[in-house]
């Protein structure tokens, strides 16, 4: 980055933040529902447009957060050591093969913050997870980017054509957000092999619940490949995404690695306690998942039914390729109450919500026409 982009302090403006910080745009939150109400004069919007589940936290989750609150008083555990052990009972690993963050997201600002340095490579496919470009930039790294394939696929044989000695990370999540769709542990595992020891490859399944294949990148791929780190949440089935917990699983050593650049205290009690009650009802969980899965295939034989070109997808939301639409489509989406993310030129990913937001959302996209 030249000279000339950097900050000049004002009164307006003081410091100096670095020229990596001064380049990012501000961060925008996405829209809620309130805003769409105020903004376009109606009621009852709904928002599908951040991945959350519909149901609220199962009962154990409340009663245990409702337990855990008189005692914020106190720190929590640092290092929630408690969850780590139950998560790694439950993936029948060491508990050293586990570490936990401040949702996934801060698991990966973690990764990032261990490996990449200014000018390091930063490798993974387009579209994808917004916070990789902007993790990548902000420790100064090259993000290196491989389009996804036709049918909206990672493209692995590219990802493995532009590895290169400096490439220090590579993340592919899967199923990718935002297009669902979902990367084979077999092909990852070609990645990882290509990769070698020196290049990180992280596989992103905050999704990976929905996903009925049965492929288990931490069953598959920790272990053999000693490179690979799997970071999951439990943001998304769960339904914890208000209280920030996720965790990664690799090789104890660089789980060790990215220990030494936690926040300290960064899950938080309440996250803790939470995500102790979910681990111990899987069954409830599931129940809530497979609601969410059932009415995804339901909106999608209804989509295409009437005539979209939709990609396999294998997470809580889908993609709409809307192209060159997709502005006014999800304005007019909104408009009619419903609240969706719309990505530049190429599409919307709608989250998949209760059956009656997703019939509001058929609804509605009903009255708009893809092709203007
Ligand atoms: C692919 C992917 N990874 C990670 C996350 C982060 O989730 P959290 O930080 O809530 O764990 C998200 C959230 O939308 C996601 O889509």
């Amino acid at each position: 980055m030249s000279g000339d982009e950097s900050h000049v302090p004002t009164p307006e403006h003081p410091g100096r933040p670095r020229d990596e910080v001064h380049a990012l745009p501000s961060y925008r939150p996405g829209r809620d529902a309130a805003q769409a109400e105020r903004d376009h004069g109606i009621t009852g919007a709904v928002k599908l447009a951040s991945n959350e589940m519909p149901e609220g936290p199962i009962g154990a989750v409340v009663d245990a957060v409702t337990a855990a609150v008189t005692g914020v008083n106190r720190y929590a555990d640092h290092r929630a050591g408690t969850v780590r052990e139950a998560l790694a009972t439950r993936l029948g690993l060491g508990a050293e093969s586990v570490t936990v963050g401040n949702g996934s997201s801060g698991v990966l600002q973690q990764i990032f913050q261990t490996y990449v340095a200014r000018g390091d490579r930063v490798l993974f496919p387009w579209r994808s997870f917004e916070v990789y470009p902007i993790y990548t930039r902000l420790a100064g790294g090259e993000a290196v980017t491989v389009p996804l394939d036709a049918r909206l696929h990672v493209d692995v044989d590219g990802l493995i054509a532009a590895l290169t000695p400096d490439t220090r990370l590579v993340v592919v999540a899967t199923p990718n957000n935002p297009t669902g769709t979902a990367t084979s542990t077999a092909d990852l595992a070609r990645l990882a092999e290509a990769a070698g020891m020196g290049t990180i490859v992280v596989v992103d399944e905050a999704y990976r619940e929905f996903d009925d294949r049965g492929d288990d990148a931490v069953r598959d791929l920790v272990g053999t490949y000693p490179n690979v780190v799997v970071t999951r949440t439990l943001s998304k089935a769960q339904g914890l995404a208000g209280l920030r917990i996720g965790y990664g699983i690799g090789h104890p050593a660089v789980i060790g690695d990215i220990d030494k650049v936690a926040l300290p205290f960064a899950v938080n009690a309440l996250a803790q306690a939470a995500a102790l009650a979910a681990l111990d009802h899987p069954e409830e969980i599931a129940e809530r998942v497979a609601r969410v899965v059932e009415e995804r295939i339901r909106v999608e034989s209804a989509l295409r039914e009437s005539g979209w070109d939709l990609a396999d997808h294998r997470g809580n939301f889908i993609w709409l390729p809307t192209g060159a639409d997709t502005g006014r489509v999800a304005l007019d989406l909104e408009r009619a109450g419903v609240v969706v993310r719309s990505f530049g030129d190429e599409g919307i990913r709608v989250t998949i919500g209760t059956r009656a937001e997703n019939d509001r959302f058929l609804t509605a996209l009903a009255g708009v026409s893809p092709t203007g």
